[in-house]
């Protein structure tokens, strides 16, 4: 009988984190100043950035090595384990291997410890006494209150309101670690009141709240401002789950053929999927799938085009996958996919063909979180059913066409706090929002005018 879990030591955690940036089949197009539409150098970025992390969002060195008190954090919960779901495939009667990494162990529940340990890590070591984010689900706010109270740094979270009213104790959650959480639009900012003055029922959006935060540290000399998502550096401090998964599957004696991620900023698939680059650039028959929201479907309905990260137009633009950056999505429950571009890299390798894109609506993944929930006993965040809902097609064609397929996929983070929206689904409440074309067409007339 094959094992449940594999499991490394503390002492095989990664020391060093992967970057993809030398592996790219294209070069990376570079962020331009939001000011004069010229690229942006490490000067730019100063102002709400350390040097050690605009260093990393810039270098096309392989392998960076993690601070010894990073990785003294990291080792609290880390390496994570891999699991592999039998249960799920006898439920499916698939042939199909499925295996996971359960990123769900970490202390807020989520991947997101991962760079928000790093992130925290560098500030403090460049002086910085508070840090501003946004966040959309909670995960991300709650990862980065507690890497701030690990280094004993102040927290500032804006949290997207519609997620903020559905989720409150992600909002004690940071409270039990120190930070400030309030929703976003909030009338603290300038972009939040503008906002609120425009439409005071918005339901508010990552864009947004970005702006709030950077707004924040901008205004204030000890403050920086810390991204979930999105930028080189938060993808490269992921990449220790695939770092992991590597030297886990070689234990399982398997290797994939298909990695799924869910994808909202693009971290989470990065960072379990960017350490097979190098396999599958020297010829192996591996597909990685990011999977988004129907409601929201940056990959598969955005054009490639340089845009501004947050609603305000205050940060660097980023050639990537958009919806346009004033594009507000429905309030769907996976709150962490509600974001209107895509990382750059994960962006690029989707333009080159080295990464596939495929959207789904949330009751089909709520309805596959169960399936798992009921085989394998863990219940997802519905950022993870996204996920979850495209192994379970993957397992069942595999099935199909009598294929012993292996699938690995990464459980971005458990549903503990999103009871409500189970609750909503086993109610009958929650519906599929309706592709919103003419919202997005609207959001990309207004895309800055930069190539
Ligand atoms: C549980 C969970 N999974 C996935 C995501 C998406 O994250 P990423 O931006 O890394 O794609 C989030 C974002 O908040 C999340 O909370």
């Amino acid at each position: 009988m094959p094992d449940y879990r594999y499991l490394l030591s503390e002492r095989e955690i990664p020391k060093f984190w992967y970057n993809v940036a030398p592996d790219l089949p294209a070069p990376m197009p570079p962020p331009l100043h939001p000011g004069t539409l010229q690229p942006a150098g490490p000067k730019d970025l100063e102002a709400i950035f350390p040097y050690a992390l605009i260093e990393q969002e810039m270098t096309a060195a392989q392998n960076i090595p993690i601070p010894e008190p990073v990785l003294d954090v990291l080792r609290l919960w880390r390496p994570t384990p891999l699991h592999r779901a039998m249960r799920l495939e006898k439920a499916l009667g698939t042939p199909a291997k499925i295996f996971f990494k359960n990123e769900s162990v970490s202390p807020a529940g989520s991947h997101k410890p991962n760079t928000a340990i790093a992130q925290a890590y560098y500030n403090k070591a460049a002086g910085v006494k508070r840090l501003t984010t946004e966040t959309g689900a909670g995960q991300w706010g709650s990862a980065l209150a507690l890497a701030c109270n690990v280094f004993g740094m102040e927290c500032m979270v804006y949290m997207v309101k519609c997620s903020f009213y559905q989720k409150p104790h992600r909002r004690t959650m940071m409270e039990c670690w120190g930070a400030k959480c309030v929703p976003s639009p909030s009338d603290l900012t300038q972009a939040g009141r503008k906002v609120l003055a425009e439409d005071p029922e918005t339901p508010g959006s990552l864009g947004i709240a970005i702006s709030e935060a950077v707004e924040d540290a901008a205004l204030h000399q000890d403050t920086n401002y810390s991204l979930g998502s999105v930028l080189n550096h938060v993808l490269l401090h992921q990449t220790v789950i695939g770092e992991e998964a590597i030297a886990q599957m070689k234990l399982a004696g398997a290797s994939p053929d298909i990695i799924i991620g869910c994808c909202g900023g693009g971290s989470n698939f990065a960072g379990l999927a960017f350490p097979f680059v190098p396999e599958k650039a020297a010829g192996k028959n591996l597909r990685l799938i990011a999977v988004e929201p129907a409601a929201c479907p940056t990959m598969t309905k955005g054009i490639y085009a340089y845009d501004f990260g947050d609603k305000s137009g205050m940060t660097p633009l980023l050639k990537m996958d958009t919806l346009g950056h004033d594009f507000v999505p429905p309030g769907i429950h996976a709150g962490g996919l509600r974001y209107h571009g895509m990382a750059p890299l994960v962006s690029l390798l989707h333009r080159e063909g080295v990464i596939e894109a495929v959207s789904y609506p949330q009751l089909k993944c709520f309805e596959a979180a169960l399936t798992f929930a009921r085989a394998e006993g863990l219940i997802v965040a519905p950022e993870t059913s996204h996920a979850i809902c495209c192994v379970v097609d993957e397992a069942l064609k595999a099935k199909e066409e009598g294929k012993e397929k292996t699938i690995l996929f990464n459980l971005s983070g458990h549903g503990h706090f999103d009871m409500a929206a189970y609750e909503k689904y086993f109610a009958g409440e929650l519906s599929d929002y309706e592709y919103p074309e003419a919202k997005i067409r609207e959001a990309l007339a207004h895309l800055p005018k930069a190539s």
